[in-house]
């Protein structure tokens, strides 16, 4: 059975004090919300403490979004698995289309960082998808299947999340329809050892596709950026029909 997973990337927004005043807002919606759900909040670093300390008890659980590989060094700033252990991190994004395409992210330091987050306990939520030019040149299938290979390598498939998030949709408005997405995630699902990896859907999820896109099979989740900053409508996404 594919556990429910709804995520929220916050990317580099939200201060302490407007993450505590989110949680303030966001918590008692999950009062109705179905505790088989799992409910994911990836802040930036420097609110992971304050955001440890208002969440016990809760169905929410820390997301970092991003881990480096070694425990220590000259890695500027980086931040290592045992550090985000003591924020109580039980989920790390790695390989995020914009560290990809902005700070020089490989599948090789993808593949590092999976089985780093592996290595601490921290599950893993890898991040793949194609770009506009990709999909127009009918190369969908292939990059995300080179994606999967790569960053797979040696990687606990018991223990790992995937989010398919097409480069196209993301913070575009412009969602990837939910039974292409579902055709994609079902092609991803199918090169995988474990079929009961959760795959989630990435790219302008909102509250009003947010029930349409989890109607679908294959689709166990959801990666939400812009939407999630929103305590109202996160709690709509989260508590979708
Ligand atoms: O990681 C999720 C993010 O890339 C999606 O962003 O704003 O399109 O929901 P958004």
């Amino acid at each position: 059975m594919r556990k429910i997973l709804i995520a929220g990337n916050w990317k580099m927004h939200k201060t302490q004090a407007e993450a505590e005043q989110f949680l303030q807002a966001f918590l008692p919606e999950l009062e109705k919300t179905d505790k088989e759900r799992g409910v994911i909040l990836c802040p930036t670093f420097t609110s992971l403490d304050v955001m440890s300390k208002n969440l016990h008890g809760s169905l929410v659980r820390l997301g970092s979004q991003n881990i480096h590989w070694e425990d220590s060094g000259a890695y500027t700033g980086e931040i290592s698995g045992a550090m985000l252990l003591e924020l109580s991190v039980s989920y790390a994004i790695v390989g995020h289309s914009e560290r990809r395409q902005y700070f020089g992210e490989t599948d090789e330091t993808v593949n590092l960082r999976l089985k780093a987050a592996q290595k601490h306990g921290i599950t893993p939520i890898l991040c793949v998808g194609e770009s506009k030019a990709q999909r127009d040149n009918g190369e969908t299938e292939k990059v995300i299947s080179a994606q999967i290979e790569k960053d797979l390598v040696d990687v606990d498939q018991t223990q790992l999340v995937i989010a398919y998030e097409p480069i196209w949709a993301i913070g575009t408005g412009d969602t990837c329809g939910s039974v292409e997405a579902n055709r994609v995630i079902g092609l991803i699902r199918s090169q995988l050892s474990n079929p009961d990896v959760p795959i989630q859907y990435g790219g302008s999820v909102k509250p009003n596709n947010i029930d349409e896109i989890m109607a679908q099979s294959e689709i166990d989740g959801a990666l939400v950026g812009g939407a999630s900053l929103d305590p109202a409508g996160f709690a709509r996404i989260v508590n979708y029909q």
